[in-house]
């Protein structure tokens, strides 16, 4: 009998299930929709030894019910659904699924871009319903609009290919990258005011932590060019929504893409949802088939080298310091 992994969520892709099932691997599924309660008792009845965790809250209480837990594996990448702390004081290697989303994400950043600078969603509306919105229409176009990209990691760079291939002018400002991965040509901005003063499209890139919650507040948006637009496909609470609906309302900067929101499904009414000057879509810039499989099978991969003592890419590992407390727990 193989090792018991709990899946948050109603399903995997493929070619990740083939990789559980051949290690006959007991599977459990707790969908979107189960509640903190379910949740716990799952944690409490099952003794799940492996979690691939996608979008419910996996939190201390959780981990505290779950004895044999020896592995939390993300299904994605950005952990600030899991309680990292609890996991690395019972010494749990959590995993991400480093760059398997990536391209997608950087594709959606673009749809984004596009659809606001040509004005996509009103002229799609305006032809749905009879009209023929072309007189006095002016559009943009990307190429040589100046890009700020604010989190030079995977998504980053992959963005920073495609803006170039625009013809767009790529800076970042990300103050933990190493030099070596900066793409030729991006040019590594040390202070974030001047990338928001000199962009004429910033894009969100940076995980949710506790540096970065809030980041982009009434501040920053006022040191965006009133013709900037802003897009964030990273996490939600990075910027201060407030902030970001009285910069589109007040003229502050032209326009947001938004893929995230700091409440999620964000509320109906959410002012947000219908500004003219705004493009937004539910939290799927990594919800691509070819994401899917690849994150899928990152994440259950990574998983099965930590159950079976295997090597792993150093990068995925989130928390090193939850092996310093395997080995102390083993001697
Ligand atoms: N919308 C979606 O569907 C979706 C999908 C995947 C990832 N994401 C989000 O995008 C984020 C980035 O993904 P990734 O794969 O590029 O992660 P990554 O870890 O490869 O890159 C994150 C980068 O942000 C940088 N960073 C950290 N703190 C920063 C700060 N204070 N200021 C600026 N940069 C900072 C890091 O140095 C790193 O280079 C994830 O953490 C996740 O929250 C969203």
């Amino acid at each position: 009998m193989g090792a018991s992994f709990l899946i948050t969520d109603s399903g995997i892709a493929a070619p990740a299930l083939a990789l559980l099932e051949g290690r006959q691997a007991r599977l459990t599924f707790a969908g979107p929709h189960t509640t903190p309660t379910e949740l716990l008792a799952l944690c409490k009845r099952e003794r799940f030894e492996a979690v691939i965790s996608r979008t419910i809250r996996f939190w201390a209480e959780d981990i505290a019910a779950s004895p044999a837990l020896r592995v939390i594996s993300k299904h994605g990448v950005g952990v600030d659904n899991i309680d990292v702390d609890a996991a690395t004081k019972r010494g749990i290697p959590v995993m991400n699924a480093m760059g398997g989303n990536a391209q997608s994400v950087a594709e959606h950043a673009i749809l984004l871009m596009l659809a606001l600078t040509r004005k996509l969603i009103a002229l799609d509306r305006s032809m749905r319903t009879g009209g023929w919105a072309r007189p006095g229409h002016i559009a943009g176009e990307l190429k040589g609009k100046k890009l700020g990209i604010v989190g030079l990691g995977n998504v980053g760079r992959a963005l920073a290919a495609i803006a170039q291939g625009f013809g767009m002018p790529v800076a970042a400002y990300d103050p933990y990258v190493a030099t070596a991965l900066v793409p030729m040509g991006v040019r590594l901005v040390k202070d974030l005011d001047v990338l928001l003063a000199d962009s004429d499209i910033v894009s969100l890139h940076c995980p949710l932590t506790g540096e970065t919650r809030g980041m982009i507040g009434a501040g920053q948006f006022a040191r965006l060019k009133p013709t900037a637009l802003f897009v964030n496909t990273a996490r939600g609470p990075v910027m201060d929504e407030a902030a970001l609906l009285a910069a589109l309302k007040g003229g502050r900067i032209a326009g947001a893409g938004l893929d995230v929101f700091t409440d999620e499904p964000t509320p109906k009414d959410n002012p947000l949802r219908d500004l003219p000057n705004v493009v937004s879509t539910p939290h799927i810039a990594g919800s691509t088939r070819e994401a899917m499989d690849r994150v899928a099978v990152r994440a259950v991969e990574n998983a099965c080298a930590i159950l079976d003592g295997t090597p792993y890419d150093p990068a995925c590992l989130v928390n090193r310091e939850a092996l310093g407390r395997r080995r102390e727990a083993a001697r």
